[in-house]
């Protein structure tokens, strides 16, 4: 069940995700968040470190679990997604170190992505942020992923690769595997937040509202959810 918030643009998209997480973390100051990275959710992440530079909002009972992060990045390389979280959140609110999750690759990324898996299920996910890609991804469950699947190592579209690199020198710098959370991972969250701004994600959106549930579009398999909000911009909301 989608509840499709339709708002001007990023800042607003921003503004009502930061309403969202700012309710849950008030009303249950032990909660799980399920976080993402990418461009998308930056201005929530802006929104929860002002606030609590400014209200005092303490994070220091939750929990966070990310969706996902490249193999083979060396630790502290700045486009790894740990050092995002540390950079944009982490570092600059009041949680933990060890209440934070994101995959890692170690020596068996295969043992790492079963232990992944036990610890969302201990946990329990109460907010998962989501972006969506170009092509319909969540997480990094490219099209053609099995709406069974569990958090494993995955190889990467060219066209998410091709999306990336505009954080990377070029293209070959761009890593060709990740850890995600798998498609069941993420269902198994209790509240589940998409976030869209833009044109390049009109065509997505309206495929995962409006088409088919189907692997091609891997974030059709929210449909199923129960209590997913879906908050686009007027960009990302022209083809609904
Ligand atoms: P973006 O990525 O926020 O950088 O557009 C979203 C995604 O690929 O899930």
């Amino acid at each position: 069940m989608f509840e499709i918030i339709k708002v001007k643009n990023y800042d607003e998209m921003s503004d009502r995700a930061f309403e969202l997480i700012k309710e849950i973390v008030t009303t249950k100051p032990d909660c799980v968040l399920g976080l993402a990275t990418g461009s998308t959710p930056l201005g929530l992440y802006k929104l929860m470190v002002e606030d609590h530079e400014q209200n005092g909002t303490s994070y220091r009972g939750v929990t966070t679990v990310n969706l996902d992060e490249y193999v083979g990045l060396p630790e502290g390389h700045p486009e790894s997604y740990r050092y995002y979280m540390e950079q944009n959140v982490f570092s600059k609110i009041d949680i933990p170190a060890e209440n934070t999750y994101l995959p890692e690759d170690g020596e068996d990324p295969t043992e790492q992505c079963e232990k992944y898996e036990t610890i969302l299920d201990r946990l329990g996910v109460d907010l998962q942020v989501l972006g969506i890609g170009s092509n319909g991804h969540i997480g990094f469950n490219e099209p053609g992923t099995s709406f069974d699947s569990q958090t494993r190592v995955v190889d990467l579209d060219e066209s998410t690769r091709r999306d990336n690199s505009r954080f990377f020198n070029s293209i070959d710098e761009v890593p060709k595997q990740a850890l995600t959370m798998g498609i069941a991972s993420i269902l198994k969250a209790k509240k589940i937040v998409l976030l869209a701004s833009g044109a390049n994600k009109a065509d997505a959106i309206a495929a995962m509202v409006n088409g088919p549930q189907t692997p091609d579009v891997p974030a059709s398999a929210l449909q199923s959810h129960p209590n997913v909000i879906v908050i686009v911009d007027e960009a990302a909301a022209q083809s609904l």
